[in-house]
């Protein structure tokens, strides 16, 4: 199946980022570690990362008419501010995983709520560039069933 992976806001500065907080690992090396693991259980995985928030939605709303199965999200900042990308969700309808490498529990109050969160299949966060893994893991079996 066809799978599509989103990165918010700053998530292109992973790897330098607070790295005290998001770790030491690239978004390339995020993106070539998912593509090489849904290759190798026969799926096709395409990664888009964006600052901005009309880009985002507008890959979302392509995937409606691409075949893409589910989506993995990582909103990053937009987590807590975009009922815009929430509803582009809603509107096509294609199962997501929300995704952070930091647990937001964790933080800031504001962090604490997310316009994602109770429509996602499940949410993945805390263990770094390895919560992306899980929730591809996570995605693997689902599409199996
Ligand atoms: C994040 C958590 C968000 O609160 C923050 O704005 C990010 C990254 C994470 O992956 O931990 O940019 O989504």
């Amino acid at each position: 199946a066809k799978l599509l992976v989103l990165h918010g806001p700053n998530l292109n500065l992973l790897g330098t980022r607070e790295p005290e907080v998001y770790g030491r690992t690239t978004l390339a090396q995020i993106d070539a570690d998912l593509g090489e693991r849904a290759q190798a259980a026969g799926h096709a995985l395409e990664s888009l990362q964006s600052n901005a928030e009309h880009v985002l939605v507008d890959r979302i709303q392509a995937a409606r008419g691409d075949g893409t199965a589910l989506i993995l999200i990582n909103p990053a900042a937009f987590t807590h501010t975009s009922v815009a990308i929430r509803d582009a969700l809603a509107a096509v309808a294609i199962p997501f995983i929300e995704i952070h490498l930091s647990n937001p529990h964790t933080r800031e109050d504001f962090r604490r709520h997310s316009y994602f969160s109770d429509l996602a299949l499940g949410v993945v966060c805390g263990f770094g560039a390895d919560s992306y893994r899980y929730a591809l893991e996570a995605a693997i079996k689902r599409l199996a069933r």
